[in-house]
């Protein structure tokens, strides 16, 4: 059977010799005897490479990318006589003239990253791109990927589909597909984003000459150079290009329940009122496919959900958020409106030929919108106003790759899609299908809540991050599905998917109180939060097993809580930069060669480590602490870092490190977001002998409304300096525009190593402070105000 990969035994066409070169504004015609390659240059450091298709350059690009990022033609053109060379303020490009190929330089003569001899090989049916790589170079990203966190020596798969049978570590593809990697050596970084939405294939098994390969079946050659010197910038770039998620509600980063299905507004009640009573915190309800009536969108069950206004109002009292699916199938009911309205304006997905595609989900025989028109875009996002006026606050979008229960599990290839105008087959837009519903149902809810829209969606392709969260599908209750966990989420974060999780728990199979209780420790720290369990299944409720699982699943709960300041922090970083709120280590560690292949540890950040447990009766765990001191969170054990450690991991704990020298900023126990008025914020500093200053800067805004746009946030600034006989602490407020619900500061400095004499905040004496000699700690209050502290 053909792989579908590149096969030098196949006959494929390569580009012949440089005849001629045009230079426009912002990019290059490069004419070769058998086709022509642009080089476009989109920004300092990003040049896209496109190569002519049916004997047109045609620069338009696939939903992903957003528009205006052409803003640089700073570049200078030499023709020698076996190249061309590019000049860019920051890149030197060789291309050779003997048959395309292309050589990324630094401006010092470095080599950054060179094609193969013949670099674009092609036939009817399949393009391809050839590059080298050295013994050093690790890969990384493709998005949601199965295996180890570096994929050099494997080969994926882009095709967004419904795995069947929960997905284990060989299966590929999977729901997403984000043609993107990032190719580092230690050195120097680089990314590839292949700007194509067919099926596509990334061969990162590097053959004797140091080759491998990427490659489509179908549509273009059309991918960007992304040049950054630190992993961070490659994906700071990567991110300007399709984009960053926006500053979600913050209710969304708290905890969230749900269940295939909780099927009657009594059981959900059930559920909320048992969490208020065994003081849980949890935020938001996931209403899944049974809240329908047999299974149609935008419908409620009259008999089991008889009055959703007054359930959602209720558990608004009680300060839930209600989260309802949606799946893009529509039942093909004559008496029902959403199928009837679609069909009157045709707005459903037919084949080349007229006849309309129908598809086995759900509902038994559905008709599927067709996405890349606008005006479908429009007509579901106006179907979702019901439902937010009656209180839902956000949308689930799932089987959106589009899953239908037939032989390929998904539409057939010969159906076409409308475009605004540029028709074609299913199988150029399959890939982007879920992004365009996605972009559909945000501006929905964007459009009647007047709140930040809180997405989730199954499927998902590059850019799908400006309007949703994603998780990983129907995993298992298995300890295995808890480890690969960890590795897929940081390869999400690197691939622009920052908002991320798996079903806590696992989805198929039947959970135990060990398996959950690891799995929500995990949870705590990944960036979306949720519980989640397949039909039949044992529930998995955080109480659902016995009192002593319940009491530690609860302590982490309440913890994810305590952090949310800095986990928002995190987050609006995200928005502001890309970058991943759950990071690999080499992200934070470039220079050390381990951090590359530690898959089963992740930053929180650039100070927290975690090192999730996925094994049971597992007490004893070998961890390794990149460089610098840290300090186990729980156990306040301090450890020298760059080795390996032992820790004991009794079930009631998880290694969770802080980086001396750094300051973390945290919250009280709530139940939800918005629960009370706080009294204070707390900023806790870990001193470190080595370390004599250090910062943080906090973000803070009403966490829902648009207000921050209009500069209503705050950045707090929070510094300390150290030397023998003091330590200053201060507090610089760059922006002050929103006023926080706390008036205190508590502040604690861990690792001071003297009793104060006096501590003074803005010149007068501070009163309310405590030093225990024993944990080497100083706490204390001040009002929130601007200002320094010494403390002598
Ligand atoms: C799919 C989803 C799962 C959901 C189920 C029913 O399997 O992946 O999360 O619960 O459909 O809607």
């Amino acid at each position: 059977m053909d792989s579908g990969l590149y096969n030098e035994e196949k006959r494929y066409f390569s580009t012949g010799k440089l005849v001629d070169y045009k230079r426009n504004e912002n990019n290059l015609i490069l004419e070769y005897s058998r086709t022509k390659i642009a080089l476009e240059f989109i920004k300092k450091g990003i040049v896209r490479v496109l190569k002519e298709k049916d004997e047109k350059l045609d620069f338009s690009s696939t939903y992903a990318v957003l528009d205006g990022n052409l803003d640089y033609n700073h570049y200078q053109i030499l023709d020698k006589k076996e190249k061309l060379i590019v000049r860019t303020e920051n890149l030197d490009i060789k291309i050779s003239k003997d048959s395309f190929s292309l050589a990324f330089y630094e401006k010092n003569g470095e080599l950054i990253h060179k094609d193969a001899k013949e670099a674009i090989k092609w036939n009817k049916d399949e393009i391809w791109a050839k590059k080298i790589t050295n013994d050093k170079e690790n890969f990384y990203g493709l998005g949601e990927k199965t295996g180890f966190l570096n994929k050099k020596g494997k080969k994926y798969t882009m095709w967004n589909t419904d795995v069947f049978e929960a997905h284990i570590e060989s299966t590929d593809p999977l729901y997403i597909s984000i043609p993107f990697y990032l190719a580092t050596d230690r050195d120097k970084s680089y990314g590839i984003y292949f700007d194509n939405s067919y099926k596509s294939f990334f061969d990162f098994r590097v053959n004797e000459n140091g080759e491998y390969s990427f490659g489509a079946q179908g549509g273009k050659l059309d991918y960007y150079f992304i040049k950054g010197t630190k992993v961070k910038d490659v994906i700071r770039k990567y991110t300007k290009i399709t984009g960053r998620m926006n500053l979600p509600p913050k209710w969304s980063l708290g905890y969230h329940q749900s269940r295939y299905s909780y099927g009657s507004t009594e059981e959900v009640k059930e559920l909320a009122n048992k969490f208020r009573e065994n003081d849980i915190p949890c935020d938001v309800i996931h209403l899944d496919i049974h809240y329908m009536d047999d299974y149609r969108v935008f419908t409620w069950d009259e008999n089991n959900f008889p009055k959703p206004e007054k359930l959602m109002n209720d558990l608004k009292e009680d300060g839930f958020k209600v989260v309802n699916i949606i799946d893009p199938g529509v039942k093909k009911d004559p008496d029902y409106e959403v199928y009837k309205e679609g069909m009157k304006n045709d707005h459903f997905c037919r084949y080349l030929d007229g006849e309309l595609f129908t598809g086995d989900v759900w509902p038994e025989e559905s008709v599927f919108p067709d996405f890349t028109s606008k005006k479908v875009r429009k007509w579901w996002a106006g179907l979702h106003k019901d439902l937010l006026d009656s209180g839902v606050k956000g949308i689930w979008n799932d089987m959106n790759e589009p899953a239908v229960f037939n032989d390929t599990y998904t539409m057939d290839l010969e159906v076409m899609h409308e475009n605004d105008g540029d028709p074609y087959l299913h199988k150029r837009f399959h890939n982007q299908y879920a992004l365009l519903e996605a972009m559909g149902t945000y501006q929905g809810i964007k459009k009647y809540k007047e709140e930040r829209p809180f997405v989730l969606s199954r499927a998902g392709f590059s850019g799908i991050q400006r309007y949703a969260a994603t998780w990983t599908g129907d995993n298992r209750s298995i300890w295995d599905h808890l480890k690969l966990a960890v590795p897929m989420l940081m390869n999400m974060g690197i691939s622009g998917l920052s908002f991320s999780g798996t079903d806590i728990g696992g989805f198929t199979g039947d959970s135990n109180g060990e398996l959950l209780t690891r799995w929500t420790q995990l949870g705590t720290f990944m960036p979306f939060f949720r519980n989640h369990s397949s039909l039949y299944t044992k529930s998995q409720e955080p109480w659902a097993f016995a009192e002593k699982y319940e009491k530690i699943i609860k302590k982490f709960i309440e913890l994810r809580y305590k952090f949310m300041p800095h986990i928002y922090n995190l987050f609006y970083k995200t928005s502001q930069k890309g970058i991943p709120v759950m990071r690999p280590l080499f992200m934070e560690f470039p220079d050390e060669q381990k951090a590359y292949e530690i898959s089963y540890q992740f930053m929180v950040g650039d100070s927290i480590l975690a090192a999730p447990v996925y094994e049971p009766k597992k007490d004893k765990k070998l961890i390794y602490l990149p460089e610098g001191n840290w300090v186990n969170y729980f156990s306040d054990k301090n450890y020298e870092g760059k080795q390996y450690i032992v820790e004991d991991t009794p079930l009631a704990t998880m290694p969770l490190y802080i980086k001396n020298g750094s300051i973390l900023v945290m919250g009280e126990k709530i139940n939800y977001i918005g629960e009370k008025e706080r009294n204070y914020l707390e900023i806790v500093n870990y001193l470190d002998e080595n370390i004599p200053k250090n910062s943080y800067t906090l973000y803070e805004d009403d966490g829902i409304s648009y207000n921050y746009q209009e500069g209503k946030y705050n950045l707090k600034k929070f510094s300390y300096k150290k030397s023998k006989e003091k330590i200053e602490f201060d507090i610089n407020y760059k922006e002050n525009n929103y006023k926080t619900d706390y008036n205190k500061y508590l502040i604690r400095l861990k690792n001071i190593n003297f009793k104060p004499d006096k501590i003074t905040f803005k010149g007068n004496k501070v009163k309310d402070w405590e030093y225990k000699l024993k944990e080497n700690e100083l706490t204390l209050k001040i009002k929130a105000e601007e200002g320094n502290i010494v403390i002598m």
